[in-house]
């Protein structure tokens, strides 16, 4: 990825990111009302593009905000944007929101054209989190609707905030008891060799690293199993592991002030870790001339 200016996608056409505006009446600043994506490209190409776009297109469906592109449209512009940027290693970020009409009014207006924007950012170095975090459990207080990535994360950034002012890396949540996720990742546990995370339902948001975690587990004959997990399980994991696009997965080494497992990355992430960076590099090479 290039120092210097960044270049993003605002409304069908590339700018400078400091020259993009959006009007205050557009209903992503009034009311939150959009949705987005997050998608990382490695070696300049978008990883698990089908996946993000899917997810893209439930979230669209799901909030009745029309689709602005279709599948080679979106994949035109997340290569403008990440060629614009240098290439490389990179997180997109795409948002759409319902518009800009010229009244605010709660319901739909009768007519707005989306607004449609994609800006790129670093990814963290591989391995920057591989000594693993610290997490704090929370109750889970958002919607029944957090599987749509909705851009109204108020919750998520007080309750990563609360994490963080207690030192902590991450929130992870339960809903009486039974985890959900964390506050932008999926949480995963293992216990006597076996992998657990969360069934999906409306209240998780079905990660896409998550797919890739179930699938190299299951690629290299670790056993997973997709369940409901209760709090107490948790703490008495021998591994708790985090998830996101932006961070692959990283290892809890603490959890509210109490150590996991031995207090240290133990063999199963490790393992996870070595085959997500293998993974990436058969990405590397399949690109090369
Ligand atoms: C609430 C939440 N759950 C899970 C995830 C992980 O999803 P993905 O692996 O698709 O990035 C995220 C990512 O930001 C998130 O915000």
């Amino acid at each position: 990825m290039r120092d210097g200016p960044a270049t993003c996608y605002l409304d069908g056409a590339l700018m400078a990111l400091e020259a993009a505006r959006i009007s205050p009446l557009d209903r992503g600043f009034l009311f939150g009302d959009g949705v987005y994506e997050l998608v990382p490209c490695y070696a300049g190409a978008p990883f698990r593009l089908e996946a993000h776009l899917r997810r893209l297109r439930h979230s669209l469906a799901a909030t009745r905000i029309p689709d602005p592109l279709d599948g080679d449209g979106w994949a035109r512009v997340l290569d403008q944007v990440c060629e614009a940027n240098g290439g490389g290693d990179q997180a997109l970020y795409i948002q759409v929101t319902r518009g800009c009409p010229p009244k605010r009014t709660h319901e739909f207006p009768a007519r707005s054209e989306p607004t449609v924007f994609v800006m790129s950012s670093r990814l963290p170095p591989a391995g920057s989190y591989a000594d693993g975090v610290t997490a704090t459990t929370r109750e889970d207080p958002r919607w029944s609707r957090c599987d749509i990535k909705a851009t109204a994360l108020l919750p998520n950034v007080l309750l990563r905030q609360e994490a963080v002012d207690e030192g902590a890396h991450e929130a992870i949540l339960h809903r009486d008891g039974e985890l959900t996720e964390g506050a932008a990742s999926t949480v995963f546990l293992v216990r006597d060799g076996k992998l657990a995370t969360p069934e999906l339902h409306s209240g998780l948001l079905p990660g896409v690293t998550r797919e890739v975690v179930l699938e190299l587990a299951a690629e290299h004959g670790l056993p997973y199993r997709t369940r409901p997990i209760t709090l107490a399980e948790l703490y008495h994991a021998d591994e708790v592991w985090l998830s996101s696009s932006t961070k692959e997965v990283i290892p809890v080494v603490e959890l509210d002030g109490t150590p996991v497992g031995g207090g240290t990355p133990g063999p199963a992430y490790r393992a996870m870790r070595d085959w997500f960076a293998q993974l990436r590099r058969q990405i590397a090479r399949g690109r090369q001339p």
